[in-house]
């Protein structure tokens, strides 16, 4: 954990709200396959990563409550009766959001202050959002003691970004970012939010992602729009998801469905099949066909469900240049971030190099290269 970065935080914290706060570390996450899958009931493969947001919280007595991003050095007052989004809000909707969703269940909590900072840049498809959101849950569980269970808790951070963000987002951003294990994968089914964990030690490969430092800014439009364009589909199939659904029912609607939602349809179906497979390849230490499925979901996102961009296609073709990187592919929402490749120990430098330069020349701006570790999910730091 980033020790400097805590420090910071609890500092800012007390010289601004004279009280010592408790600290929360709550991760961001990768994933491994399985991407726009979440929403249609499906399979993930996620994992909590070493960094995220650290949030400093504690009780106030004072009529109104605060936070404060650290890292914009912004800070917002607010009532806790009467909450509503702010028409302009980017981080506060995280965090008003959350705050209005356990008001909604019923759940009652007084006055507090919150600091918080992260080490994960917003846009890099790692969800800082979803570690925002838990850090805010998570820490007001503890001080008036609501007795939310995880599970509660990531459903109060999916719901605040519904509602306060107006991203219809699935569950696998709160989910990773709650239940990470340290050194593990987790195998999510959406649809009963149970997972597996699989331990990842790739022995000579690593998952190292590659920030294309760009967001485009249709993304939360595009998002809402895949997943109705999904959520159709499935009310043709008269299935609840799309999970549901196999090639064969799909090609039976072919002639009702325009093409274009077809092959979105078309992309989920076989994700969500691939998630699975990728599952068993990982259990066998097959990484040949991990890395195989890896680059078959990135052809899928970008040629079937149209989530990409030229940024991270350029990455992956970069990467598919070379033989020691066994799969490459754009990771989270889309529109920009990352790509997470898995690439041969003995090649990672060679790479960064290599990429780095090619990406400066091709867009004229720097590529970020992140090596990962897989962490435990959002926790109290003692
Ligand atoms: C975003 C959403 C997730 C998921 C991914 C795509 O990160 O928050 O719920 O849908 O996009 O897999």
């Amino acid at each position: 954990m980033n020790t400097s970065l805590i420090t910071n935080i609890k500092n800012s914290f007390i010289t601004k709200f004279e009280s010592e706060p408790i600290m929360i570390f709550s991760p961001g996450r990768i994933n491994i396959i399985g991407e726009h899958t979440d929403y249609n009931d499906g399979f993930v493969f996620p994992a909590a990563v070493d960094k995220g947001i650290v949030a400093g919280v504690q009780k106030s007595d004072s009529n109104t409550s605060s936070a404060y991003a650290a890292d914009k050095d912004e800070t917002i007052e607010f009532s806790l009766n009467n909450l509503k989004p702010l028409a302009k809000g980017s981080w506060q909707n995280y965090i008003l959001g959350v705050v209005a969703e356990i008001q909604n269940r019923s759940k009652t909590i007084g006055n507090f202050n919150i600091a918080f900072g992260g080490d994960i840049p917003g846009g890099a498809g790692m969800s800082s959002s979803a570690a925002l959101e838990n850090s805010v849950v998570f820490g007001l569980n503890e001080l008036f003691n609501l007795g939310l269970s995880k599970h509660d808790m990531i459903l109060i951070s999916q719901k605040a970004e519904h509602n306060y963000v107006g991203v219809k987002c699935g569950i696998m951003d709160q989910y990773a970012s709650m239940f990470g294990i340290e050194n593990n994968a987790l195998l999510l089914d959406c649809r009963t939010v149970q997972s597996k964990p699989f331990e990842i030690d790739f022995k000579d490969h690593e998952l190292i992602l590659i920030n294309t430092n760009v967001k485009h800014s249709l993304s939360d439009s595009a998002y809402n729009d895949r997943r109705s364009v999904c959520e159709s589909v499935a009310e043709m199939l008269n299935v609840k998801a799309l999970r549901d659904a196999t090639e064969f029912d799909l090609e039976s609607i072919k002639d009702r469905v325009t093409p274009e939602n077809y092959q979105k349809a078309l992309y989920v179906i076989q994700e969500n099949d691939r998630a699975v497979r990728a599952s068993k390849a990982m259990q066998q230490g097959d990484l040949e066909t991990l890395g195989k499925l890896i680059y078959a979901s990135h052809d899928g996102l970008q040629n079937q469900y149209k989530v990409s961009c030229e940024e991270l296609d350029f990455l992956v073709a970069q990467a598919k240049l070379n033989e020691n990187i066994l799969g490459a592919r754009m990771m989270g929402g889309g529109f920009g971030g990352c790509t997470i490749n898995l690439i041969s120990k003995t090649e990672t430098e060679s790479f960064k190099t290599f990429v780095s330069k090619a990406y400066k020349n091709e867009f004229n701006k720097e590529c970020s290269i992140y090596s990962i570790k897989l962490s435990d999910g959002t926790h109290l730091i003692k």
